[in-house]
């Protein structure tokens, strides 16, 4: 099988890549990412000189070199993970948004309509639901309901993936997964922000009451379940991905300050999100049913092995906060 896969550079773009490389003996796989601030080749060191994996540095908007790197290397597949990813950085701006996550999902769509590729998975997100109650939970069913711009701008993709599929046949299915945890995160999220800054010895910023809930699925579990939809998903479906791992991010946070032996005096609150969504969860029994897909880390074992890897790999993240990252943060947290 060849593999496009887009934005194989970000943090679940490089875990999938690493791990189909290690899982399939007869996979290729086709880089495409366009290395914007997420995407850090470092991700990817491991397996720079492999046979079956290639790298090219361009654009999913960009039609002309799509279009021959799907013949140059016969692609069979394409897994579209490429996308402007952080919701803060959508509500200051959106442009990016629509140009990558929808005109770029839309170049893929159109030229996998052309060539007749066999499989079209698209990677988006439970945000694409909106926001939930104290209860209840996300089903494949859930009518979409984005809040944030980045969140419009991913089930806006959405709608014309399940759009090609049903107007023109096109054989392409959608994971919506929650929020995921692992290594290669980059230090802008949630999870790698707070165990940097409690590293660092500086404040933890908790946006609002610090009471919004995500489920959280480590990346790994991600990549399985993606995989299982690669291969046995049914066309013209959606997937929902969960953890069944919800936290408030306080209880999230305290528990990161746990594991690294710091102090919960690092807490900040910070002035909230606007249109902060509250509460998402996810319920992925469908693709349990029908994938047989269930999640192999306990959230408990899950974070200790990511703060571990983070404390281990602190070169990694320090050079990425050391660069750009800082006009970033001071932009978005000074005097907030
Ligand atoms: P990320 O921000 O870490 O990485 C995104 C990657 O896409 C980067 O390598 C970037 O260079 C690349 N990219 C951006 N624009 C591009 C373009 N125009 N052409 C080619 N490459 C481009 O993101 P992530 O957290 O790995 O998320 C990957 C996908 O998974 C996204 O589609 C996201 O919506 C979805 N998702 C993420 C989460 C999560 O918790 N991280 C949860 C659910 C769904
Ligand atoms: P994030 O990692 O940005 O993911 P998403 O908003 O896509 O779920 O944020 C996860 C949660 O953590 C979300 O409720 C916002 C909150 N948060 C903070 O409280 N402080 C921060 O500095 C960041 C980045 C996020």
């Amino acid at each position: 099988m060849n593999i496009l896969l887009s934005g194989g550079a970000g943090f679940i773009g490089s875990n999938l890549v690493m791990y189909l490389l290690k899982k399939y003996p007869d996979i290729r796989i086709l880089n495409l990412d366009k290395l914007t601030y997420a995407g850090n080749l470092e991700n990817l060191e491991s397996v720079n000189n492999h046979p079956r994996y290639h790298f090219e540095r361009g654009d999913i908007c960009d039609r002309r070199l799509v279009e021959q790197l799907l013949g140059k290397h016969s692609i069979d597949a394409i897994i579209n993970v490429a996308a402007e990813t952080h919701v803060d950085r959508s509500i200051v701006g959106s442009a990016e948004f629509i140009q990558t996550n929808i005109v770029g999902t839309h170049v893929l769509l159109e030229l996998a309509r052309e060539k007749n590729i066999a499989k079209f998975v698209q990677i988006s997100t439970d945000e694409v639901y909106g926001s939930l109650g104290p209860t209840g939970k996300f089903t494949e069913e859930t009518p979409i309901h984005p809040n944030s711009p980045y969140a419009a701008s991913k089930a806006s993709a959405d709608n014309f993936v399940l759009a090609y599929h049903h107007t023109y046949g096109l054989p392409a299915v959608i994971t919506r997964c929650s929020n995921n945890y692992g290594p290669f995160q980059f230090p802008e999220k949630l999870i790698p922000l707070m165990i940097a800054n409690a590293l660092n010895g500086k404040p933890l910023p908790v946006y609002g009451d610090g009471m919004n809930v995500r489920d959280w699925l480590h990346v790994a579990d991600h990549c399985s379940a993606i995989d299982a939809v690669v291969r046995r998903g049914r066309v013209g479906e959606v997937y929902n991905i969960g953890g069944n791992n919800e936290k408030p991010n306080l209880e999230l946070i305290k528990l990161l300050l746990k594991l690294l032996g710091k102090s919960e005096s690092l807490i900040t609150f910070v002035k909230d999100r606007p249109g902060h969504d509250r509460r998402y969860a996810i319920d992925s029994s469908k693709i349990q049913r029908e994938l047989g897909w269930t999640p192999s880390f306990t959230f408990e074992q899950g974070m200790k092995e990511t703060v571990e890897w983070y404390v281990q790999n602190r070169k990694w993240w320090e050079r990425i906060i050391s660069g750009q990252y800082k006009e970033y943060y001071a932009s978005m947290y000074a005097g907030r």
